[in-house]
């Protein structure tokens, strides 16, 4: 716990409109008006947990930085605020009563369970002599690309895509290649001309967002192959990032890297986990794997990795991949449900002028067109011009409505004009941060 004094803390909860640190009532048992059709729900995404005075990023940093006045809606790092699924807590009470946390390793339930999400779910059949443990999706990266690329050497990443990147591509000392993607209608589209033409004796590692954060696509086995196509014919490692898997919206698909062909998975690595799906981010717990012992060996060996992760972490993905099935539909039904609330309030009643977006295929990202927006309020001299727009218009939005979401620009080349807004909330919270952006812009 921070240093918060139990009054500070006090006036926080108000603020957040949440009496206790955080609610947990049973699934199954209250439903709010909102979550369409309760009765078909075995669980309660409308519960408004409170996220104030546990240090989290969205809620207590925004607050510690901006002030508890300005902080009413935080739309912005990628987890949830909704209630964790609540066997997993009862796995973790049954753990606590084993009062020993000595060294272990991971059970062979563990990874059966990884097995069978991944062939159940995604038809992807993996191998546990595939399999490696990391303490995050970025952390495992790391030594791979150490291993693989030449020192000093480049790793080219397609954007916008998520940040972590960036800054990992730098931590292992590496330049970072860029090849912004095209949009087209409603999707981003990959570069391939572009991309290929950026590759060189430098260049060994391409980073691929699959699904991507934040524009959304899930790419299909025609855009992977292609890639992948590029990808060999140059020598290229590709590690995909599939913390996304499983988060796709309505009748969209994730496809798995590794299951577009066998050229293709024996030229990769693939990185999953539990966290974004099933919120457990701080869990630390992640695994990736190759079919190719070439691969893995380099990026264990060589790469210097290690595969040690933490017991609750082991407990919580195990929990989720073996008893977390309805949880996760019902949290993407809920999801779907939130998209359609933005997409009618923002496209059909334009009450915001100045934004559309489109509904993505994954994540529960809403990557916002503002450019309009922009324009308008540079016109009108409510942003300061000593920053990028959307940094301002950021800063605008706190100032203004309450509601903090993440500059496009953050996300690389292709992000301006854009920003990041994340809708796995609350519906209630949802529509006041839209009515609170709408009465700001309203305001101009
Ligand atoms: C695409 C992507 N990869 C990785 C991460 C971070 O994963 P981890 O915390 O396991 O490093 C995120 C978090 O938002 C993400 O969106």
């Amino acid at each position: 716990m921070n240093k918060m004094t139990n009054k500070t803390r006090r006036v926080l909860l108000k603020a957040v409109g949440a009496s206790s640190l955080i609610t947990f009532s049973s699934a199954g048992t209250h439903y709010s008006l909102a979550q369409n059709n309760p009765s078909q729900y075995a669980y309660n995404f409308d519960n408004k947990i409170n996220r104030v005075g546990v240090n989290s990023i969205k809620w207590d940093s925004a607050i510690a930085h901006y002030g508890e006045k300005k902080i009413k809606v935080p739309m912005t790092i990628a987890d949830m605020d909704f209630q964790q699924m609540p066997e997993v807590k009862d796995a973790f009470l049954k753990r606590i009563k084993y009062e020993s946390y000595g060294y272990e390793t991971p059970p062979k339930s563990y990874f059966d369970a990884i097995i069978k999400w991944n062939r159940d779910l995604y038809g992807l059949d993996i191998k546990k002599e595939w399999i490696r443990n990391s303490s995050g999706l970025v952390a495992a990266m790391a030594p791979a690309i150490r291993a693989l690329n030449p020192a000093g050497g480049k790793v080219i990443v397609m954007t916008p895509t998520y940040n972590g990147f960036f800054k990992e591509i730098k931590n292992t000392g590496m330049r970072m290649v860029t090849s912004p993607m095209k949009k087209n209608g409603s999707r981003w589209e990959m570069d391939l001309d572009d991309l290929e033409s950026q590759l060189d004796d430098e260049t060994k590692i391409l980073i691929l967002c699959n699904p991507n954060n934040p524009t959304g696509e899930c790419w299909t086995a025609e855009e992977l192959r292609a890639l992948g196509d590029v990808c060999i014919r140059n020598g290229i490692t590709v590690l995909s990032d599939e913390i996304w898997a499983g988060c796709t919206r309505k009748s969209h698909k994730y496809t798995p890297y590794a299951s577009i062909g066998d050229k293709y998975a024996n030229s990769s690595i693939t990185y999953q986990s539990a966290a974004k799906l099933f919120n457990q981010p701080m869990l630390k717990t992640s695994y990736f794997f190759t079919q190719n012992d070439a691969l893995l060996n380099a990026a264990m060996n060589d790469g210097g990795h290690h595969d040690e992760v933490n017991v609750f972490g082991i407990i919580g993905t195990e929990v989720a991949f073996t008893q977390g099935r309805r949880w996760m539909e019902e949290m993407n039904k809920y999801l779907d449900d939130n998209f359609d609330l933005l997409d009618s309030y923002i496209n059909k009643q334009n009450k915001i002028p100045g934004i559309r977006f489109n509904i993505p295929e994954a994540t529960y990202l809403a990557w916002l067109d503002c450019s309009v927006l922009i324009k308008r309020l540079t016109n009108a001299d409510k942003l300061p011009k000593d920053q990028a727009p959307e940094k301002a218009l950021s800063q605008w939005l706190i100032e203004n409505s309450g509601v903090q979401i993440n500059p496009g620009i953050n996300y690389g080349i292709g992000g301006d004009g854009y920003m990041r807004m994340n809708i796995a909330l609350p519906r209630i919270q949802c529509e006041e941060a839209l009515n609170r952006i709408a009465k700001a812009v309203a305001a101009v």
